[in-house]
């Protein structure tokens, strides 16, 4: 037997930008990033999808681009008009949505050097991302991200992904964005609940990476339910600069291994989801699987009961749910039927269970199984106290 093994990596870079007035006529955002690659050829084709919520929310913008884009005449143009998408959830579970995409970009001979412009939340970054990233092997993507959770988490990253069957996130790649561009001026239109789920991606990453962003929030959780834009843009800020950070620097930014840490909270979350017909969103539910794992985490010792009800009371401060119904529900065999999201990320992470739990207030840990009898005391306090 003869083994020829090399090892090799790939550095990527890409800019996250957080702006104000991406499409006004003299903003130059666009240009500074489209300039980033010198050798591409002239003018810069885009295809731009954009989430039907943002459109509706924002009924100026198409004619806005379209003045942006004659301002540019020569330098950019479209492929093809714009293309529009449902927003949430719906756009990952939609069936033929992803081939749709891929139609456009090869109907319309859409290149490498090419780039697919995203405007919306994290659901049509997530579809918009999962495309781009199968024509010709990963074609560009610019993520213009509209919501507080896709500015501050989901448009960040370097996943995207698409559901299946009743599994969220099936299929999907890891495909880091040609650049990040959060303008915070989308934010205001956002509907209360959506304005919220952002917040609840900031505790999570408070809770077991940043004890001092933590008390920021606390001291900003009225603003933040009060919708004051200038908090928000500063959690959104700091909650996308520790993803980052972990991404660059947590040593397996395409999640090779077990360790999740930025899926703290998420192993019910993803369960709940799917258990309420994406009745609650994605920022909801991680607040209540916040909720759950920090009740389990003091059960279990891992950090005093009086740090998990003082997060449990941030995440009501800012207007977020901590219990659901669907955390009690039983399945046929008696067992909670929450659990199910426990074998699911087991599956996710490739048969051995770690889940992510804070240590204390600010670090974390992690764990290789779950005590069913301490998770039944968990959902049995949340009840207790919450429902
Ligand atoms: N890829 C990742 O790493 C990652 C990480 C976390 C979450 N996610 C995914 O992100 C999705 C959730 O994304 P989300 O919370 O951004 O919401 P969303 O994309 O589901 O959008 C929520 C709603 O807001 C509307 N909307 C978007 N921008 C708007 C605006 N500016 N004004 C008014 N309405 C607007 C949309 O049309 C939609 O109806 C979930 O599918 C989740 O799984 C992905
Ligand atoms: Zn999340």
């Amino acid at each position: 037997m003869k083994v020829v093994e090399e090892r090799f990596s790939v550095a990527f870079a890409y800019p996250v930008i957080f702006c104000r007035g991406l499409f006004g006529e003299d903003c130059g955002v666009l240009d500074e990033v489209l300039g980033r690659d010198a050798e591409a050829p002239l003018p810069h084709r885009l295809l731009i999808v954009m989430d039907q919520g943002v459109r509706a929310a924002h009924p100026g913008l198409p004619m806005a681009i379209a003045r942006w884009l004659t301002a540019r005449q020569g330098r950019v143009e479209l492929a093809a008009p714009i293309e529009y998408l449902p927003g949430g959830e719906f756009a990952k579970r939609q069936d033929g949505v992803v081939g749709k995409l891929v139609k456009l970009a090869y109907q319309t001979h859409f290149g490498r050097k090419d780039a697919f412009v995203a405007i919306g939340g994290g659901a049509v970054q997530d579809v918009v991302g999962y495309a781009a990233a199968l024509v010709h092997r990963g074609c560009r993507t610019i993520r213009v991200n509209t919501t507080t959770l896709s500015q501050a988490d989901a448009g960040v990253g370097v996943k995207n992904g698409v559901d299946y069957g009743a599994c969220k996130n099936f299929l999907g790649t890891f495909a880091p964005p040609f650049a990040v561009i959060n303008d915070a001026d989308f934010l205001p239109t956002l509907p209360d609940r959506e304005w919220r789920n952002g917040i609840a991606e900031a505790v999570k990453v408070a809770v077991i990476k940043d004890a001092a962003f933590l008390d920021w929030l606390w001291a900003h959780a009225d603003a933040l339910r009060m919708r004051d834009l200038e908090a928000m843009a500063e959690l959104v800020e700091r909650t996308a600069r520790l993803h980052l950070a972990h991404i660059a620097n947590g040593g397996d930014a395409f999640e090779r291994g077990a360790a999740r840490p930025l899926d703290f909270g998420h192993w019910s979350a993803h369960r709940l989801e799917a258990m309420t017909c994406y009745q609650l969103t994605h920022g909801e539910a991680v607040a209540i699987g916040i909720a759950l794992d920090m009740a389990y985490a003091a059960l279990a010792g891992l950090l005093p009961p009086a740090d998990c009800t003082r997060v449990v009371a941030l995440l009501r401060a800012c207007g977020l749910p901590v219990w659901c119904d669907e955390l009690a529900l039983r399945g046929t065999d008696g067992r909670l039927a929450v659990l199910e999201g426990l074998r699911q990320f087991r599956e996710h992470l490739g048969g051995r269970l770690c889940v992510t739990l804070p240590d204390g207030l600010g670090a974390k840990t992690e764990v290789g199984e779950m005590d069913e009898a301490l998770l039944e005391r968990a959902v049995a306090l949340l009840r207790e106290r919450y429902a």
